[in-house]
């Protein structure tokens, strides 16, 4: 089938791939002529395991190509994929749709014939049912184009296994006539025959499916950090409380990783713009609790400032603390909204003189934050640390040397701000160990 996705940041560039990949023929577009550049010499402009492979493997079959240009998206194909980025508003909570409406300003007058237009994008509850409008305020006599959402639920890291099998596949189209399933069916075939679930609704109920879904996840992360405050009160231990209520498969200890919480470039936005939308539309007590949820997470990153500059005798300045991490997890390059960034700024803000190592994230966290001092290795990162914080648990983190680590620090103190490291042997090793929620 042909389909052109428009937007190739890490949403469209994984889709137009891995579209390509089940065997599709995939024209991806961009306004960013260098991201553009970058996708056709088969550089993904992004840290994403499995995905530069997948990439050249299609580029190299002739299956998947790249433009800038609109007038090429419009001839190529009549269905469309729309996966451009609905950041944070500046100023407040709502999302950002200026790039959403862009891409239906931009090419909806280009079109001819019977198009739909598959929305990917994670946008507030009734933004497609208002796209609809707008496109057929825009199309030529003639023309239809069909607006139905496809929310993505992919996560960076797996974005590549997430889009190849889906847990789910979730359709929002409008009521009355959709040709949008039949279409959606042929595209998803595969993922669909392999087993995926695949769930037909109308449009609103899908752009809530895909915000609730991250509202959930945040909220479960902020439950066991809340719940982590009190164990850290209470002497108790978080991370056998969560083992021991996660085996309720009710509960279930996924997402129950208590520590630094939950950063990138969804849950937290996802969240706020969810709580603008529901102001919006008069409902805004539904979700307060959110304002909650967002609130713990962030407490997590005052937490572990705090527990830094007592373990460095209540003063920062002067102290060398290494921050190890500065993705907002592991397996990624993206800093965006990074609790591990956010703890190493708030340090060096403080007075600490802070060293950062990350394996994938040094560049983008330098355009973030250029003041902090990055260094190349973990060894260097770690020499004459005062303390050490554990922000982001990488593999490689976790398999750190407890007993090696010593010898190059000034002092055996660390913070493991994932409750991903041995206890027991850091301790044998001589370290103070300090860990969210958790009394050692
Ligand atoms: C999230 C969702 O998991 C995806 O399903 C969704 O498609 C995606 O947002 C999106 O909307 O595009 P992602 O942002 O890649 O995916 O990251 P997650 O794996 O969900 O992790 C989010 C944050 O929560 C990370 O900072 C992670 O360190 C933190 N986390 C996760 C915890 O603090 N504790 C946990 O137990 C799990």
């Amino acid at each position: 089938m042909r389909m052109t996705v428009i937007g190739t940041g890490y949403l469209g560039a994984t889709h137009a791939a891995c579209m390509a990949e089940l065997g599709h023929e995939v024209l991806g577009v961009d306004v960013d002529s260098a991201k553009i550049d970058s996708l056709k010499d088969g550089v993904v402009p992004f840290y994403e395991p499995g995905l530069p492979e997948v990439l050249t493997r299609n580029l190299e079959a002739g299956r998947l190509d790249f433009t800038t240009d609109y007038g090429k998206v419009a001839e190529f194909a009549n269905v469309h994929f729309l996966g451009v980025g609905t950041p944070q508003e500046r100023g407040s909570y709502a999302a950002d749709l200026t790039y959403v409406y862009a891409v239906i300003e931009d090419l909806v007058p280009l079109l001819e014939g019977d198009h739909i237009i598959f929305g990917k994008s994670t946008v507030p509850v009734g933004t497609a049912d208002e796209l609809q409008k707008r496109a057929d305020e825009l199309s030529k006599p003639g023309t239809t184009v069909e607006i139905a959402w496809n929310p993505e639920f992919l996560r960076e890291g797996y974005a590549v296994q997430d889009t190849i099998t889906p847990d789910r596949i979730v359709l929002g189209v409008r009521r009355g006539e959709t040709k949008a399933e039949e279409v959606a069916r042929e595209v998803y075939a595969q993922s669909i025959a392999d087993g995926a679930p695949f769930l037909v609704m109308d449009r609103v109920t899908s752009e809530l499916v895909k915000v609730s879904a991250n509202a959930f996840l945040a909220t479960k992360i902020s439950f066991i950090n809340a719940v982590s405050e009190i164990c850290e009160i209470a002497g108790g231990d978080v991370t056998k409380l969560a083992d021991a209520i996660g085996y309720d498969d009710r509960i279930g200890r996924k997402f129950l990783g208590a520590g630094l919480g939950f950063g990138g470039g969804c849950l937290p936005k996802d969240i706020r713009a969810f709580m603008a939308r529901a102001g919006e539309l008069g409902a805004d007590q539904a979700l307060t609790f959110l304002r909650e949820v967002d609130a713990i997470n962030m407490r997590r990153r005052d937490r572990v400032v705090q527990l830094t500059r007592e373990l460095c005798g209540g003063n920062l300045l002067g102290h060398r603390v290494t921050v190890l991490g500065a993705a907002f997890k592991p397996n990624s390059d993206d800093v965006r909204d990074s609790p591990a960034l956010s703890v190493a700024g708030s340090l060096s803000l403080a007075g600490a003189d802070v060293s950062v190592y990350d394996p994938k994230a040094m560049d983008n966290a330098r355009k973030v934050f250029p003041t902090l001092g990055y260094v190349d290795s973990i060894e260097e990162a770690l020499e004459g640390a005062d303390v050490v914080v554990l922000a982001t648990e990488w593999q490689q983190f976790r398999d750190l040397d407890p007993q090696a680590a010593g010898e190059l620090v000034n002092k055996k103190i660390i913070i493991d701000g994932r409750n991903v490291l041995d206890v027991d042997k850091w301790q044998g090793a001589g370290w103070d160990i300090h860990a969210l929620g958790r009394t050692l």
